[in-house]
């Protein structure tokens, strides 16, 4: 089944949780696609102060931001990726996945990038990989794209697409999941932010440039710096079916995991 992917590049206003997620999924309606994958952090906004500002905007599974998009995923029988700040005992910076069904499953990043360290877990449940009507699903938040243990693991797990809600502030990601795509012969569906947050005397800027990336490293949409849009694709997932590079080399059944340790 042809998937009709779309990647939406946002700019939230920090805190306004309910505006946010009514932005966002405005843009979606426009735009008809089965996977719709969104921002890390969309409904909050990214540049928290401290914990208690953390707490306070942090939802669990079931908040009221998971409503309206489960509302959504139902009304437009479609699937839905989003990250937000997850209150679960502890505060994770979470992705969850939803279907026209409901809640489908949770990924907890992993790898958590500078000041996230003081307001977030790190994530406990893994690299996850989910067998949708239209191919297997793989989740990771942002900076799991600099290990590269992330997208392989996921890979190993039989992922067909990363899906890779972002905050970008760091220019090297968007070509770096080139990388990632190439390594591991997968798709990988980058959705960034936009815009600036400058607050409590930390100035931050998120470089946007969303994209879709093919197995063989294609670029096959990339949106701008500053646009806030969405970008739909039509893919064949199971294109990321064949690992074999050349006659002789299978990506993954070619590793040496006895000649890797440190
Ligand atoms: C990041 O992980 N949000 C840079």
């Amino acid at each position: 089944m042809q998937l009709r992917l779309a990647i939406v590049q946002t700019n939230p206003v920090f805190g306004e949780v309910e505006l946010n997620v009514r932005s966002a999924l405005n843009l979606m309606r426009s735009t008809p696609a089965d996977l719709y994958v969104l921002p890390e952090l969309f409904n909050t906004g990214y540049n928290f102060i401290d914990g208690v500002e953390v707490s306070r905007l942090a939802e669990s599974t079931s908040g009221p931001t998971f409503q309206s998009v489960a509302e959504f995923a139902r009304d437009q029988a479609c699937h839905v990726v989003y990250g937000f700040a997850e209150s679960a005992g502890r505060i994770y910076n979470s992705a969850a996945l939803v279907g026209p069904g409901g809640f489908m499953g949770l990924y907890r990043k992993v790898h958590l990038f500078d000041r996230e360290h003081l307001f977030f877990t790190p994530g406990d449940l893994g690299f996850r990989v989910f067998n949708l009507p239209f191919g297997n699903v793989g989740l990771m938040i942002c900076f799991d794209w600099i290990y590269p243990e992330a997208a392989r693991t996921l890979a190993l797990k039989g992922a067909h697409l990363i899906v890779h809600p972002s905050n970008l502030v760091l220019p090297y990601c968007p070509d770096a999941m080139v990388t990632r795509c190439v390594e591991n012969r997968v798709f990988a569906a980058t959705a960034d932010r936009v815009g600036r947050e400058d607050r409590g005397g930390v100035d931050l800027r998120f470089i946007g440039k969303s994209e879709i990336v093919s197995p063989r490293g294609e670029i096959l949409g990339r949106l701008g710096a500053d646009e806030v849009g969405i970008l739909v694709m039509g893919l064949d997932l199971h294109e990321a079916d064949f690992k074999k590079l050349t006659g002789y080399n299978d990506l993954l059944v070619d590793r040496r995991p006895e000649q890797y340790s440190a």
